[in-house]
């Protein structure tokens, strides 16, 4: 149970730890509820969803094998127009299916899906098996595409372990390696069906995504490990006010011996850690900003390398789009004239530092 951690100086979120490692009854209960919540509102929808077909199922997870579900949709419907039972697959040749597969690649996909369907015609009474051991027989079916099949067309809650489960198991939980499929057991272990697996599918496509996971608005944060640590670049998405242009930002970080410059605001600004830096004025670029901010700020004169990374966020005074540099001191030693104090950190340290989300995003390209 809870520390709490600031989040951009304005909303601290308290965090109930309940989970590290592999989930207790408990704790997979809670983010099971949570997360099945979320998915019921704001689920995708998807064409594959409204089917238990295993047909169907097994079609379009095939489809969506190295394929990004939007662009799936669209061959998902031609496919099945063309071929709409295993049995008109099971009697098609390459020639015929080809021209449905074009241009999605992987064309290797297609050719395992008709030798599978004349496999399911010979062996089993032209069906989709409905066992994980007959299923992972076929050609193009592996552990994650049988475990889907299972799950969706059979009902049977087992989680199917694509790359965005384990990115959000992995986070949620704090696991990898050998934990990481313990951990999904144990989420999935009181789990009625496998809709659990389109809901970790959807929060890792929408919300816990791989560069910039949006925390803010993830209904599992106050449990997730990672996010609790402070080890993910997080973008802050708070509603921006309407039709306003984003105030430009200039953010210095000012590297030495290993080490960055950071700065605490005063109380009455948050009193927050941040990358120094600030506005831009009208008629400045953005390394001319960073070069008076940090003078002013710091009574050095620095030189200023071009943005590294940028990233916009809002907050309730505005839209702001910060530009992180990399800066050299040329003079000078740097003096808290505009914090209550500065000092020198390392990145490893700064992972574990209260800090402020949008600078958080900037920690990974360091
Ligand atoms: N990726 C793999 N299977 C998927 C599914 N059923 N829905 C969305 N994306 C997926």
């Amino acid at each position: 149970m809870g520390s709490g951690r600031k989040n951009d100086g304005k909303k601290s979120v308290r965090f109930k730890r309940l989970c590290e490692g592999v989930p207790s009854d408990l704790a997979a209960t809670a983010v099971r509820r949570s997360l099945m919540r979320w998915y019921r509102l704001s689920r995708r929808d998807l064409p594959w969803r409204g089917t238990t077909d295993p047909y169907r199922i097994w079609v379009s997870e095939v489809l969506l094998q190295q394929t990004q579900a939007e662009r799936v949709t669209e061959y998902y419907v031609r496919f099945l127009s063309r071929f709409p039972t295993l049995s008109s697959l099971a009697s098609a040749t390459w020639r015929q299916l080809l021209p449905v597969w074009r241009g999605l690649g992987y064309y290797s996909r297609g050719r395992n899906m008709l030798a599978a369907a004349k496999l399911m015609r010979l062996h089993h009474r032209g069906r989709v098996p409905a066992n994980l051991e007959s299923l992972e027989s076929l050609p193009g079916i592996g552990p994650y595409t049988a475990r889907a099949i299972m799950s969706f067309a059979y009902g049977k809650p087992l989680p199917a372990l694509d790359t965005n489960l384990r990115r959000v198991i992995g986070r949620v939980f704090g696991v990898g390696g050998e934990d990481l499929p313990l951990a999904a057991e144990a989420l999935f272990a009181g789990a009625r069906n496998g809709n659990l697996n389109h809901a970790l599918m959807d929060l890792g496509a929408m919300v816990c995504k791989a560069r910039t996971p949006l925390c803010a608005r993830c209904p599992l944060n106050r449990f997730c490990v990672a996010f609790g640590t402070g080890a993910l670049p997080v973008v802050v998405h708070l509603p921006a006010p309407r039709n306003k242009p984003a105030i430009d930002v200039g953010v210095g970080c000012i590297h030495r011996d290993g080490k960055y410059l950071i700065a605490k605001r005063h109380a009455d600004r948050g009193g927050n850690w941040e990358f120094p830096g600030g506005k831009r004025e009208k008629g400045e670029d953005i390394r001319a900003c960073l070069k008076r901010e940090l003078r002013e700020e710091l009574g050095i004169e620095v030189a200023v390398r071009p943005a590294f990374f940028k990233v916009e966020y809002s907050n309730q005074r505005g839209r702001f789009r910060l530009h992180f540099c990399r800066c050299q001191i040329l003079r000078g030693k740097p003096k808290a004239l505009d914090h209550d104090a500065i000092k020198w950190i390392s990145l490893e340290e700064l992972l574990h530092h209260p800090f402020p989300e949008a600078n958080r995003a900037a920690l990974e390209k360091l």
